[in-house]
């Protein structure tokens, strides 16, 4: 039989339905207040071009392993030998193979019983919270908790408290009032680097009878002795119920991981909805991932060079008077404020080379927006050089003094949840 081939028209002729009222005004409104009025026409996110010699620090692959060679081996070995495997959801994966083999393997290594791989840190979380909180459940979540928690929260119909950022008081008072439930905390928050009190809130929870989810996007690879995370380095790994992670991070690939008992492993595969309703990872993934963790046990210098690094260029951003919100790890942020301050920031930076990552509403509250350096063992002395020499030049420039976190540092005033909730009606603010 002969197949009828289309003719493809160019794209330009193509025009698609009109949208219905409810529909269209909502994507008027971004135009027209993001876009126009805020933006000046431009997009907060879309500078210039980067050129050959640009420094990127948008990336969170701190251990610089997106090119290791040994594990791009592994992965075009796995795409030639297994090509795309079978295409399905994770339910459907049992048995030995080596996809439960590997998250075995992980979970040895965060030091848990057992663990389940999802297809990214955004569908680790929504999937654990949706199958252990229900609408009676209330779930404290810190203010500045991940935006995939709160979709959790969503999704599993629970009730969401807010609890100030890292104020383990104010958890202690919520929870008297509200009763047992589920705490969620970043392990490192992604959006300023602040880590939260783990010890603290692990007694706490114990304390109240609550569950703990703690989300290591951000120390998993990077903190603990062999990079198990920081759960490990504070040596609670028992005593912390579910660690879940995004393994496109430090481990340079796409994917999610939880860490739970066997039992829970089992039921999480057959309830969550990312694990029923969507495709799960494929072989190459998984062989990517495993050469990665092998990588990470065995290359310890790449995270003494990011804590070098870090701390470089945290010291010497410090002395010139930025306010980095207490970072104490990799993420390094400059809080420029307003949008417009933070588009002139970007700019400034952009044209010496410098990318960063732009966060801003809804990943911040609107008067707070910045950019975050994610700090990476690849980067040289002389590279770090160029970062501070650049942030040098800038600081007139932009009038950084009258930046209102820069006035927050001179005041003495550390980032407090008492500061955060200022002129911000914002719930909650998490961020890539
Ligand atoms: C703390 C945290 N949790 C979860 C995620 C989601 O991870 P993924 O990009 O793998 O979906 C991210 C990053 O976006 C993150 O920063």
């Amino acid at each position: 039989m002969k197949t009828k081939v289309t003719s493809i028209r160019p794209i330009s002729q193509f025009r698609a339905p009109d949208l219905a009222e409810f529909a269209s005004l909502r994507v008027e409104k971004y135009y027209r207040e993001r876009v126009q009025d805020t933006w000046s026409g431009g997009h907060i996110m879309r500078g210039r071009q980067p050129g050959p010699d640009a420094l990127q620090l948008c990336s969170n692959d701190y251990l610089a392993l997106a090119r290791h060679p040994r594990i791009l081996r592994a992965m075009t070995e796995s795409i030639q030998r297994d090509g795309n495997g079978l295409l399905m959801s994770g339910i459907f994966v049992h048995g030995a193979c080596p996809h439960t083999d590997f998250e075995q393997r992980l979970a040895e290594f965060m030091q848990a019983e057992a663990g389940v791989l999802c297809q990214s840190g955004y569908s680790a979380n929504t999937g654990l919270i949706q199958v252990i909180a229900s609408e009676q459940t209330p779930v404290y979540a810190d203010m500045m908790a991940h935006m995939s928690l709160w979709e959790g929260i969503r999704l599993a119909g629970a009730k969401p408290i807010t609890v100030f950022h890292n104020e383990v008081e104010h958890l202690e008072r919520q929870i008297l009032r509200h009763g047992p439930g589920v705490v969620v905390v970043d392990s490192i928050y992604s959006t300023t680097g602040s880590i939260a009190p783990l010890s603290e809130i692990v007694e706490l929870c114990e304390a109240q009878g609550c569950i703990l989810v703690a989300d290591e996007s951000h120390s998993l690879g990077t903190h603990g002795p062999n990079g198990e995370g920081l759960v490990v380095e504070l040596g609670l790994a028992e005593r912390v119920h579910f660690r879940t992670a995004s393994l496109a991070k430090a481990f340079a690939g796409r994917a999610g991981f939880v860490t739970c008992s066997r039992r829970f492993a089992d039921y999480f595969k057959s309830e969550s909805n990312p694990a029923i309703f969507s495709s799960t990872l494929l072989p190459h993934d998984i062989r990517g991932l495993d050469a990665t963790l092998a990588v990470i046990r065995q290359e310890g210098w790449r995270r003494d060079r990011l804590r070098a690094n870090a701390a470089r260029l945290r010291r010497e951003l410090d002395a010139l008077g930025y306010n980095l919100n207490d970072s104490e790890c990799q993420i390094v942020s400059l809080e420029s404020g307003s949008e417009q301050n933070t588009i002139a920031l970007r700019d400034a930076l952009e044209s010496r080379g410098i990318f960063g990552a732009i966060f801003c509403a809804p990943a911040t509250p609107k008067s707070r927006s910045l950019m975050r350096f994610s700090v990476h063992a690849a980067l040289s002395d002389d590279e770090l050089e160029r970062i501070v020499a650049a942030c040098r030049e800038i600081r007139d420039e932009l009038d950084v003094a009258s930046w209102p976190s820069t006035r927050r540092k001179l005041r003495g005033k550390a980032v407090t949840a008492g500061a955060l909730h200022e002129g911000s009606a914002l719930q909650h603010v998490a961020a890539a």
